[in-house]
């Protein structure tokens, strides 16, 4: 009885921010008493029909799979089942799954690197782990061993290391999954589910030599995310509704969606990336920003690298706050604006040079500025990813 009452309190505190996240297991008591699966358990059926791998220099983002995948279920009676990595297979879904239903679904994107010394490396993986477990607690999905997924994501990746290219700028894309596969209508905890990991060899995200900025459209009517909702996490019911807007961007001849939020028309994230501003500030300092974790932003995994390097250089000011598009406007009217970038696993970083807001275009000069700070930062994060440079966010398969 204590234990329920205290379930919407617990509730209020973690809808109110991503520091309360600690607190989601509260709302499923029943995870508690979750055990994880085992990498020492892994099954493995090598297929018999290997596929033949795509031409490195035509990969298409998330068209070509590798050979093999990893899947582990959970069901309330029996726990875990052991992890099994299988031959590359369609999977066999009841009709009436939540997965598929009410979204009770999340993944995760990352991506492992072979350096011109044929290593393999995956860039800061924990925290890939540590978002997906917060994912699956807000779904109501069982709790699992970070170490021991990854672990098994390193051995899925280590069976089928052929597929990792080694083009310039190359990798492969992982795609950690998790969803509710309850056979019911009813809107209620999954009683089963289902965890698997694809891997898709991807090509550069630019193409050679060129370093592409975008173009976006900012159109308060659109919201990704709210205080109070699941905007920072990574569950496949963010993404879905965001393709309309993305065509409505299309329509008006911008690349992508600069998401707002607020009265005051906050800047949160763009497309798929979080959104760093290089400027001189009012004060007139040198300053880096990028919008906090309110709840409403994702923590992406190459954000943080981004501020901690930042950090590291000590060169000015690196802040997290909110930064609204008036601000913003009145930085371009005073000539203090600089760069302004997306980053994420799939670019690491991203150059603005336009956007379309209230009717109007606003030039941002991200390249006339070269992008200094936004190239520095893709040189130093891919130094990391390809092994040119030592550095313990770094695992090796
Ligand atoms: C909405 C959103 N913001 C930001 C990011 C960037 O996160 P990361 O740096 O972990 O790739 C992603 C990609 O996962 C995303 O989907």
């Amino acid at each position: 009885m204590a234990a329920a009452m205290g379930v919407p309190r617990a509730a209020r505190r973690v809808l109110r921010g991503r520091a309360c996240n600690v607190l989601i297991p509260l709302l499923c008591p029943q995870r508690f008493s979750s055990t994880t699966f085992k990498a020492s358990d892994l099954q493995i059926e090598m297929t018999k029909d290997p596929k033949p791998k795509p031409d490195p220099a035509k990969l298409v983002f998330g068209k070509a799979f590798t050979d093999h995948m990893l899947a582990v279920e959970w069901s309330k009676e029996k726990g875990w089942g052991k992890p099994h990595i299988k031959p590359f297979q369609n999977l066999s879904l009841h009709p009436a799954l939540s997965g598929l239903h009410y979204s009770v679904q999340l993944f995760e994107g990352m991506k492992a690197f072979r350096g011109q010394d044929k290593c393999i490396r995956l860039f800061r993986p924990t925290m890939n782990m540590d978002r997906m477990l917060r994912s699956a607690l807000r779904c109501c999905l069982p709790s699992f061993d970070k170490s021991e997924l990854l672990e098994c994501i390193r051995q899925l990746i280590h069976l089928d290391r052929d597929w990792v290219p080694d083009r310039d700028s190359t990798s492969l894309y992982i795609r950690p999954t998790f969803i509710g596969t309850e056979p019911s209508l009813g809107v209620s905890t999954s009683n089963h589910a289902l965890l698997y990991v694809i891997l898709s060899p991807v090509g550069p995200y630019f193409t050679t030599g060129s370093f592409n900025p975008v173009s976006l459209l900012a159109d308060a009517r659109f919201v990704r995310a709210w205080v109070g909702g699941v905007g920072d996490f990574k569950l496949g019911g963010n993404y879905g509704p965001t393709i309309y807007v993305q065509n409505e961007a299309s329509k008006e001849g911008c690349q992508q969606v600069l998401w707002l939020y607020g009265d005051d028309h906050q800047i949160t994230e763009v497309g798929t990336m979080n959104i760093f501003v290089f400027w001189k500030n009012q004060q007139g300092d040198l300053e880096l920003v990028t919008p906090p974790l309110n709840g409403i932003i994702l923590p992406g995994v190459i954000r943080q690298s981004l501020l901690d390097l930042a950090q590291k250089w000590g060169e000015f000011k690196v802040s997290e706050r909110i930064i609204t598009m008036g601000d913003l406007i009145k930085g371009l009217e005073e000539n203090r604006v600089k760069e302004m970038f997306g980053s994420g696993t799939a670019c690491v970083v991203c150059p603005v040079n336009r956007i379309l807001y209230q009717g109007k275009n606003y030039h941002i000069p991200t390249m006339e500025n070269g992008p200094e700070i936004a190239k520095r930062f893709l040189k130093e994060l891919t130094d990391i990813q390809y092994g040119h440079v030592a550095s313990d966010w770094i695992l090796k398969v």
